[in-house]
């Protein structure tokens, strides 16, 4: 048995109350189904800035009615004090997601991306340490390596941010480290690395790479890409991502509290692969794409290679990717099929 298969059987043995920022967004409500199929008592907070009343219908349909009643959410801002503390009572696990993300979105709006990432995150910690949670894990982004040459990204090496969204997510790191020395308050930060999955919306000019392209697709519309085509990522399939997030918030290793870690593959895909990948899935399932690519400029702000290595996030708390990119787009591809047209 993994730790992973043992952690989640001693929740199940003895649930627990967990809240989730931005519960409604792609990261938060994958997170909800999972932990309400565990069984746990959730407390979600949203102000549906980015996330969708139809990804909570959507995780409803996925669960029992039991495990819905176990939900319980609150529409507030974590830029406001009195919701954070409100959503913070009698929690034992904190997952903060809220945030805006996208590097372009911050590059047009630095001050909206500012008042969320970084304001919100401040209200978060200070709502978290005063309720006394055991746990607080919040999503970091490997945004924060910026312009550090070096592959793979090690935790500790990091370059100078790229974009206001990066300065932000590194901004968080530094709040966390503080209230640890400060407060004694310790936390989990996640530097997600592109992760990828159901319900990430393809809507919109910030929408992620894989939903938008896929949605393009199976729609045979344009498919974009910005630069050459050669940009790599190390894509990661969100069950891999609930992993780590579950594992973060129960260890119970002191070693481990008061750090970040890569949440990755360890893997590197560049753009033209990728789209090579969704396309000859989709034909799998029936959509032809015989478009060829539009090429255009690079995007401000965007590195050009991310890749993760994973060791520290394996050794410290037990983390196994359970997809690689491809498995990852075979998994996704039904909820794709049904949600993109
Ligand atoms: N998806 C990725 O690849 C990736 C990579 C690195 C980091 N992250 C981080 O992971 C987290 C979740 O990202 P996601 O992809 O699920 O994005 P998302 O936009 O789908 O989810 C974010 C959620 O936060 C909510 N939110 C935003 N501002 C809020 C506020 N002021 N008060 C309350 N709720 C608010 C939104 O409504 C949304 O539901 C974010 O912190 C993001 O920066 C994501």
């Amino acid at each position: 048995m993994s730790q992973y298969d043992q952690i989640q059987q001693a929740l199940l043995d003895s649930p627990k109350t967990w809240l989730i920022t931005g519960v409604a967004g792609f990261i938060g409500s994958n997170l909800l189904e999972t932990l309400l199929l565990l069984n746990q008592k959730v407390v979600g907070l949203d102000n549906f800035a980015t996330g969708y009343q139809h990804n909570l219908d959507e995780v409803e349909s996925l669960v029992t009615s039991d495990q819905w009643a176990r939900f319980n959410f609150i529409e507030g801002d974590i830029r406001n004090l009195e919701d954070c503390a409100t959503a913070c009572e009698n929690v034992d696990y904190g997952l903060h997601q809220a945030a805006i993300g996208s590097v372009t979105r911050s590059i047009n709006d630095p001050i909206m991306t500012n008042s969320a990432n970084i304001t919100g995150f401040l209200n978060m910690l200070v709502a978290a340490r005063d309720a006394k949670v055991t746990s607080f894990t919040y999503a970091a982004s490997s945004s924060t390596y910026g312009n550090h040459p070096a592959l793979p990204k090690v935790e500790d090496n990091i370059g100078e941010p790229l974009s206001p969204y990066a300065v932000t997510k590194y901004v968080n790191e530094l709040y966390a480290d503080i209230f640890a020395r400060t407060y004694d308050f310790h936390s989990i930060g996640l530097r997600y690395f592109n992760i990828f999955g159901k319900r990430q919306t393809p809507e919109g000019a910030y929408a992620a790479v894989i939903p938008k392209w896929t949605a393009a697709m199976i729609k045979g519309d344009e498919v974009f890409i910005n630069g050459d085509g050669e940009n790599s990522r190390d894509f990661n399939f969100i069950v891999n991502a609930v992993q780590a997030n579950i594992l973060a918030a129960t260890t119970s290793n002191p070693e481990a509290k008061n750090q970040v870690y890569n949440v990755a593959v360890g893997g590197r895909t560049t753009l033209n692969v990728l789209f090579t990948a969704l396309k000859d899935n989709l034909g799998i399932n029936g959509v032809n794409y015989n478009q060829a690519p539009v090429f255009r400029e690079f995007r401000a702000g965007d590195v050009r290679h991310s890749q993760a290595d994973i060791s520290k996030i394996q050794t410290l708390l037990g983390y196994e990717p359970q997809f690689n990119i491809i498995q990852g787009i075979e998994k996704a591809m039904p909820w794709y099929m049904k949600s993109l047209r």
